[in-house]
């Protein structure tokens, strides 16, 4: 067993403007953490410390959720008509995303600026104004202060000083982007433009299918994982295991080592993809690439195929899967297309919210192969749930183990990306190497 000697750490606090109002928003540049922790210099060993240590959890959010990063929360079509919400979240912190009478979006932090008290208290809905129930102070659905009860007092006693501004009250606002139906947040100062923070890669991929036809909103799904949510974008990049513990997936030739495949983390690292070419033909295909996988159910049928045979809807023919770090997950596999929202709870808790959505102008059989499907990845399916388990019982064992090095050698132990195979952790030391550089560690 080796590792470093566990240093305590201390936390430097988050800076606050006056009045308590408005958090400063950190650049990406981690804060004056002290010592975590040894990590050697390579990219192919990774401390089981960081799973567990709370100081690094915190210093995440800041780097990561609260800096210059462009963050996933929702679907235009999840706000539909003037005047309506939905709760979402920035990290550990939530806001609300609202359209407005003029059907501008915003996204605010749910957090009255009197005390503290959320002002948004359901997942969804209507509403001109946001009304904090402690003592009504009114937001407009852009953050502003509208008013608050006895600001003059009554009968000539009490209220609130004669210079008390309400425009310096307002709620936390976010920077705001809507690309393609996707609504897109940041409480950095200067984050880059969208297109740049996503690169030509991904922006190619997410503008293949989110290319601006309405979309419609079909369904949710939420889980929570027992576990770090570095697992979980673990998991994403981790192909090895796809072919291996999905049986499903490689029974009915969905995924599996030899499907015709291409990944890369681009960006230094920062997001991830995976795009390969499904055919019916691989399915029945038995050569090297699964004489090993000692579970594949050769000859397996189901009473209802229509699940593992999607219609072709693009020209390409490609099922493409990609990560825009840190807040999400795009599946557009086969005819399911879902938003997976990453939404850490705290070090050894995280939330998967999944959106499941089509177009607007779907056939209802279209509509109904994408429901369908849907349960094939969604929490109680075939793949998140064995995802789900073996990420809650590795936080476990690592929780008890926080000294211990993990290899990442499959592969080899550089990074050669983008990668046509599967059997390799490249796009996880890559991960690494890029949480590294960010993280100052
Ligand atoms: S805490 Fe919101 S009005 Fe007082
Ligand atoms: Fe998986």
């Amino acid at each position: 067993m080796r590792g470093g000697q566990l240093l305590a750490a201390s936390l430097v606090p988050t800076p606050y403007l006056t009045r308590g109002m408005i958090m400063t928003n950190v650049d990406t540049k981690p804060s004056n953490y002290s010592t975590f922790p040894s990590w050697p210099e390579n990219n192919h060993e990774i401390p089981t410390w960081i799973y567990s240590n709370e100081q690094l959890f915190d210093r995440e959010m800041e780097v990561f959720f609260g800096g210059n990063t462009w963050n996933y929360v929702g679907l235009e079509c999840e706000v539909p008509e003037p005047n309506s919400f939905k709760r979402s979240w920035i990290g550990t912190t939530q806001v609300v995303v609202t359209r407005d009478a003029g059907n501008q979006i915003h996204v605010v932090e749910n957090r009255c600026t009197h005390r503290g008290t959320p002002v948004c208290w359901k997942q969804r809905g209507d509403a001109s104004s946001l009304v904090c129930p402690y003592h009504q102070w009114t937001f407009g659905l852009d953050g502003k202060l509208l008013g608050l009860p006895f600001i003059r007092g009554a009968f000539g006693k009490g209220g609130m000083p004669k210079d008390f501004d309400k425009s310096s009250h307002g709620l936390r606002a976010a920077k705001v982007v809507v690309r393609g139906g996707g609504i897109w947040a940041s409480f950095g100062e200067s984050p880059p433009p969208l297109e740049d923070y996503f690169g030509p890669e991904i922006l190619s991929l997410y503008d293949r299918f989110l290319n601006g036809r309405p979309l419609k909103l079909l369904g949710y799904s939420r889980q929570i994982l027992p576990n770090n949510w570095k697992l979980y974008h673990e998991n994403l990049r981790d192909l090895y295991h796809a072919a291996i513990l999905h049986t499903f997936l490689v029974t009915y030739g969905l995924y599996r080592a030899d499907v015709e495949h291409l990944n890369d983390t681009p960006e230094n690292g920062r997001h991830e993809y995976g795009k390969s070419i499904f055919s019916k033909k691989t399915r029945d295909q038995v050569n090297e690439a699964v004489h090993e996988m000692t579970l594949r159910r050769e000859g397996q049928i189901l009473n209802e195929m229509s699940m593992v045979e999607p219609e072709i809807e693009f020209d390409d023919g490609l099922t493409s899967n990609f990560n825009v770090f840190p807040s999400v997950h795009i599946q557009q596999h086969g005819n399911i297309f879902s938003m997976r929202h990453i939404i850490p709870k705290d070090v050894r808790s995280m939330e998967l919210a999944w959106t499941q959505f089509g177009y607007a102008d779907d056939s209802s059989e279209l509509e109904m192969a994408r429901l369908k499907q849907a349960n094939l990845v969604g929490p109680a399916g075939y793949i998140s749930a064995e995802d789900g388990e073996v990420l809650a019982l590795i936080q476990t064992n690592v929780e008890r183990h926080p000294d211990v090095l993990q290899p990442l050698e499959m592969g080899g132990r550089d990074i050669n990306l983008p990668s046509d195979n599967m059997l390799n952790e490249d796009l996880l030391r890559s991960f690494y190497r890029f949480y590294r550089r960010e993280m100052g560690l």
